[in-house]
């Protein structure tokens, strides 16, 4: 059976991946696709159970090595019990954050060094990456006033981060965006619902050419 493929949504607080993903999973539904919905940090029981420890709290109660081991472990349960099984069955995986994240908010946001972060990431996922990426690209200010709406408090523990840290993570995924052609497309995120459904769908046309 030929394997599915594994599509990853990326940005900065708020941009709207997540608005987007019933959009996409219905798209890829009607041309015959089976479609497997999960997300980062979390998609597995184990890695829910991380996700809180991750989500909750201030923003000092882990330190950013800390905090990007406690990712992983998460990530490679996530990995191992759902994402590769259902790539395996020859379903398509859409995951809201991956591996990118890490890079953008460990890396760019707490410092962490990228040859650290890829060491760590090889380890656990040797030689596995996203078919495709769409990195959602919002100005700050908007992203992270839709965020703290929908938030009241809970899971919120990255919003509460400063602003320049925000800031050094939009730059990071645009820099993902331009040094990953082939898989990352930057999406407008300004764009209504409707017209970036409609745009990620033409992009996929495009792919299943
Ligand atoms: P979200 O579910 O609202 O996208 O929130 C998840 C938060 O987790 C978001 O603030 C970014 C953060 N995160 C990281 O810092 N590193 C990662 O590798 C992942 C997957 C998420």
């Amino acid at each position: 059976m030929e394997r599915g493929k594994f599509i990853t949504l990326e940005g900065g607080e708020g941009a709207g991946k997540s608005t987007q993903i019933p959009y996409l999973k219905s798209f890829l539904e009607a041309r015959g696709y089976q479609v497997v919905i999960t997300r980062e940090p979390g998609g597995s029981p184990g890695a829910e159970l991380i996700r809180k420890l991750l989500l909750e709290g201030t923003p000092t109660r882990w330190e950013p090595l800390t905090e990007y081991l406690l990712l992983s472990a998460a990530r490679r349960d996530h990995i191992e019990k759902v994402i590769k099984p259902a790539l395996e069955q020859g379903k398509w995986v859409v995951c809201d954050r991956f591996f990118d994240s890490s890079l953008a908010y460990q890396g760019a946001g707490g410092g962490i060094k990228e040859e650290i972060l890829q060491q760590i990431y090889d380890a656990i996922a040797p030689y596995f990456e996203p078919d495709i990426t769409f990195i959602f690209d919002l100005p700050i200010e908007i992203g992270l006033q839709r965020a703290k709406t929908r938030s009241f408090g809970l899971e919120d523990r990255f919003e509460q981060m400063p602003f320049d840290f925000h800031q050094r993570v939009q730059d990071k995924f645009r820099q993902i965006s331009a040094k990953n052609p082939h898989r990352c497309y930057l999406v407008q995120a300004h764009h209504t619902v409707e017209d970036i459904s409609k745009e990620l769908q033409s992009h996929m046309i495009k792919l299943l050419k």
